[in-house]
């Protein structure tokens, strides 16, 4: 029989329990294979859009064309915030870090939703609606904020991803970029049971409703350990600066034993099928810009993490250089993951209120029993 420090070992981090029943999606770490709801993610890359898999992720099955018509419509009328949840963010410290903002907003704006605290599925697909529908408006108006400028509404003409770079910059994207980053929501939306989703089941597994169930997942995915690597990746890019630095860097960062942001992960003991495509736009981007050495140390650092440690990057990695060549100022690309990943939460929320069960286990105790009180009189002190 193990020793009980042992076996809390073998369950740190709860790596390989099962702990929900989902068919939201699948992540096959062995064969690095990814898919929503039966779909491979190569696919509907390919193929999709962000709000197609949106509707697939909630619904279980993709839309039919009338459908489609509608579920876009929908989102498209819940883009506008609320006026109050805007006012609130203009209090804010300019300086606050934007996935503070967008947790501290996205709770605010149960506030504005009457009907926000019903967990039955027609109650909660609106409020999943209206949040998938307003959190690209909030993410994008902190950045106008923030810096003094005028907010710009949503422009209901255009889709989730195009509507959030117009929002952000004023002017709309050409049609490669907003495809390209379209693609990139579609590679985010869902992960199984990744520690962001994880909380936002525990939380709607209380029947807490969906706006407390998504602020949750937000804490969770600011993390630097989960959506917060892609920012620090590329801080790691900008600090070595060079790509004859890179070697000498990464041997530092590995004898000191420091992590090396955007490699790695808990699952895939093979290459993030993610990554492949954001390598491919992280190119794309060095390409079209001319300026290619983010793409170039990205590579080396993947080059030599295989080598020394064969391990392979993941989703946040490619997505940094991305996003920088895209002009994205880098705390807002864990916001953008967000208004992604929402979509994910949501139809994992949507599951467990479905057949919903109070999410409860068990700890090992390892500390010590049988204690004898001593009045703090007499405990002496120092
Ligand atoms: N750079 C260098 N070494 C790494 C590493 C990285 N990014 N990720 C893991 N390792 C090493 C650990 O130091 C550890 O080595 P040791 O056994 O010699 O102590 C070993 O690999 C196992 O690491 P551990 O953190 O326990 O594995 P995990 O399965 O829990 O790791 C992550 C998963 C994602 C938390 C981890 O790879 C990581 O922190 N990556 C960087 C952050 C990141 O990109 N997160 C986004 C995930 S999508």
């Amino acid at each position: 029989m193990s020793t009980a420090t042992e076996s809390t070992a073998a369950t740190a981090g709860l790596r390989g329990v099962v702990a929900a029943q989902s068919s939201i999606g699948d992540v096959n770490g062995e064969e690095g294979i990814l898919i929503y709801q039966g779909y491979n993610i190569h696919d509907l890359a390919e193929h999709s859009t962000f709000e197609e898999v949106i509707f697939l992720l909630w619904n279980g099955r993709l839309p039919k064309s009338d459908e489609f018509e509608e579920f876009e419509k929908q989102i498209r009328a819940n883009y506008d915030a609320p006026p109050e949840a805007l006012a609130l963010m203009k209090q804010f410290p300019k300086e606050a870090d934007p996935m503070d903002v967008l947790r501290t907003a996205v709770s605010s704006l149960d506030f504005y939703d009457k009907d926000g605290h019903g967990t039955d599925r027609e109650h909660a697909i609106k409020a999943a609606i209206k949040l998938t529908g307003q959190i690209g408006t909030l993410a994008a108006a902190w950045d106008r904020i923030r810096n003094g400028k005028d907010v710009i509404s949503p422009d209901k003409s255009l889709n989730i991803a195009e509507n959030f770079l117009y929002m952000l910059r004023g002017e709309k994207p050409n049609a490669d970029e907003a495809h390209m980053f379209d693609v990139c929501l579609i590679l985010h939306a869902d992960h199984e049971l990744n520690a962001s989703t994880f909380t936002t089941r525990v939380v709607a597994g209380t029947l807490a409703d969906m706006y407390g169930a998504v602020t949750a997942g937000l804490a969770a995915l600011a993390g630097p350990l989960h959506g917060g690597a892609n920012t620090n990746v590329m801080k790691m890019l900008l600090e070595i600066g060079d790509l004859d630095k890179v070697e000498p860097w990464v041997d530092q960062a590995l004898a000191e034993k420091r992590k090396i942001m955007g490699i790695g992960h808990a699952v895939y003991k093979t290459e993030d099928p993610r990554a492949t495509w954001l390598r491919k736009f992280s190119k794309q981007m060095a390409d079209k810009t001319g300026v290619s050495k983010w793409f170039d140390m990205s590579q080396k650092i993947e080059q030599l993490m295989h080598e020394k440690k064969g391990m392979f990057p993941n989703v946040d990695f490619y997505s940094a250089s991305t996003y920088y060549l895209m002009g994205i100022p880098l705390d807002l690309y864990t916001p953008i993951f967000a208004v992604s990943r929402i979509s994910g939460w949501t139809g994992h929320i949507l599951e467990q209120y479905g057949h919903n069960k109070l999410i409860r286990p068990r700890a090992e105790y390892i500390g010590p029993r049988d204690l004898k009180y001593v009045p703090i009189n007499e405990r002496g002190n120092g």
